[in-house]
């Protein structure tokens, strides 16, 4: 109840907004760590997890805060940054913010599929399906294991942006390079005989079916992505003689930076799909051919996100990846993200 009551009051998000994860219903890290120890310390070395100590403190984030009415002191607590930099948990029903962006902001809150998601006896498609019903993003869905990255890499709220100086986005997010860095943590094994997968000490590679899966899929989910946060911007994005505004960091407001993304990320589908001739490829790009780039479009937007996350989703239903090497120059040439130097206070 109490938890509820604090979140509930601290921000009013609107329903394309990417939502806190609920702190009744998450686990902590600490809970993972008992068997996923090697994925646990990989992932505390990657700025996800090293966030949790210097974004509140840092000049940047009291520069936001002040702006938007916060208190500084309320930035791990309130549900308008927690949703996309923290994890919170509730300890006799009060919330209390336990970690950066952590396991569950990316497999879901886990207290329903925790003890689901390795049971020996269901067979492995089973026990995936059992996960997933209890709302685990399983591995085993790039769409579902994907689709966070997008949800916090593309900043979906516009006075953040536009009042506050907050990025809009994450330059050059892209999901195959960006997760193959520090974020990547694939130590899980399969070994004959076993029903389970199991631990290695070392980190595995991702097969190069795999790879290709995550890029290509990454594009539309990124565009369905963009195209939600044109679909909730409001501010105009000229001013009175028709130029772009510019905002005082110097970047163009939310619309501007969101369709400029929007663009490009149609003028890769259109390349890609050159090479490789994909069906939903070719009805996304469709999609995007019939956009009138203008104010006053929010439904159009929010209608050509939702019919682009759905093609997203039948790509990956039908595709193992294996017909796709024609985009491994493209994939061979993409740099493991690492995040910039240690910040230190
Ligand atoms: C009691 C041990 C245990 C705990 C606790 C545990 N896991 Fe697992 N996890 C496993 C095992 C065993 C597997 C391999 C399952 C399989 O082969 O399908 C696994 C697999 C996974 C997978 C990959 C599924 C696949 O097959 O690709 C993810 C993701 C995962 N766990 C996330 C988590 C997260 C997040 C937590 C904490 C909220 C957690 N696990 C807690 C034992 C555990
Ligand atoms: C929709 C998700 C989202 C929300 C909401 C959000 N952030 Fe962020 N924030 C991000 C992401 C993603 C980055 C990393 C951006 C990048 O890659 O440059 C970031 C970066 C930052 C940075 C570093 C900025 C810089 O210039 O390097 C600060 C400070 C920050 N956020 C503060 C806040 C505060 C304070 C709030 C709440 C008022 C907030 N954020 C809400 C997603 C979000
Ligand atoms: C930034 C998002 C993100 C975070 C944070 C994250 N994961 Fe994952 N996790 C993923 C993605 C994406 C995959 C699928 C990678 C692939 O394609 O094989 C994955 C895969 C896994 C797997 C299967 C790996 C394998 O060997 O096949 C396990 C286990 C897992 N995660 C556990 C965890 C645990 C435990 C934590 C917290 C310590 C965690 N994850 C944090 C996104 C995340
Ligand atoms: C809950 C929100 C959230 C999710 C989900 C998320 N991220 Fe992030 N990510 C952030 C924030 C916030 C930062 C900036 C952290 C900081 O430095 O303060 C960040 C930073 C990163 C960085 C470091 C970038 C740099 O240069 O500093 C990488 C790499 C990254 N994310 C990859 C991913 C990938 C890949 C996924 C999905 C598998 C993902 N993230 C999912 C919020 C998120």
């Amino acid at each position: 109840m109490v938890a509820a009551v604090i979140l509930g009051s601290a921000t009013v998000l609107c329903a394309q907004q990417r939502v806190p994860l609920d702190p009744l219903h998450t686990v902590g890290v600490e809970s993972c760590a008992e068997c996923h120890e090697e994925v646990v310390e990989t992932w505390e070395r990657s700025a996800h997890a090293r966030s949790y100590e210097y974004l509140a403190k840092s000049e940047a984030a009291a520069k936001i805060a002040e702006i938007l009415g916060m208190s500084p002191a309320s930035i791990m607590n309130n549900a308008s940054c927690v949703r996309c930099h923290y994890t919170q948990e509730a300890f006799s029903g009060v919330s209390q913010t336990t970690a950066g962006v952590s396991c569950e902001s990316c497999h879901g809150s886990a207290d329903q599929w925790i003890d689901q998601h390795n049971r020996k006896s269901l067979a492995p498609r089973e026990r995936a399906d059992v996960a997933m019903s209890h709302g685990m993003n399983h591995p085993c869905s790039i769409v579902l294991v994907s689709q966070d990255c997008y949800e916090c890499h593309v900043i979906d709220d516009e006075q953040l942006v536009n009042k506050a100086g907050h990025p809009a986005l994450s330059e050059g997010f892209e999901i195959l390079s960006w997760y193959s860095g520090e974020t990547r943590h694939n130590f899980l094994v399969q070994k004959p005989g076993r029903s389970v997968k199991s631990n290695s000490d070392q980190l595995q590679s991702l097969p190069r079916e795999r790879q290709r899966m995550l890029y290509l899929t990454g594009k539309l989910l990124h565009l369905s992505q963009s195209l939600k946060a044109m679909s909730i911007a409001h501010d105009p994005p000229v001013d009175r003689d028709g130029k772009f505004i510019k905002l005082p960091n110097g970047k163009y407001t939310f619309a501007v930076q969101h369709s400029i993304q929007v663009r490009k990320l149609l003028d890769e589908i259109r390349s890609l799909q050159a090479i490789l001739g994909i069906p939903e490829f070719s009805k996304a790009l469709a999609i995007g051919s019939g956009l009138i780039f203008s104010t006053g479009q929010q439904r159009q937007f929010a209608e050509a996100s939702d019919r682009i996350r759905s093609l997203a989703r039948e790509f990956c239903d039908k595709n193992d990846g294996s017909q796709f090497a024609g985009i491994d120059p493209i994939i061979a040439k993409l740099k493991p993200r690492f995040s910039s130097a240690v910040v230190t206070n």
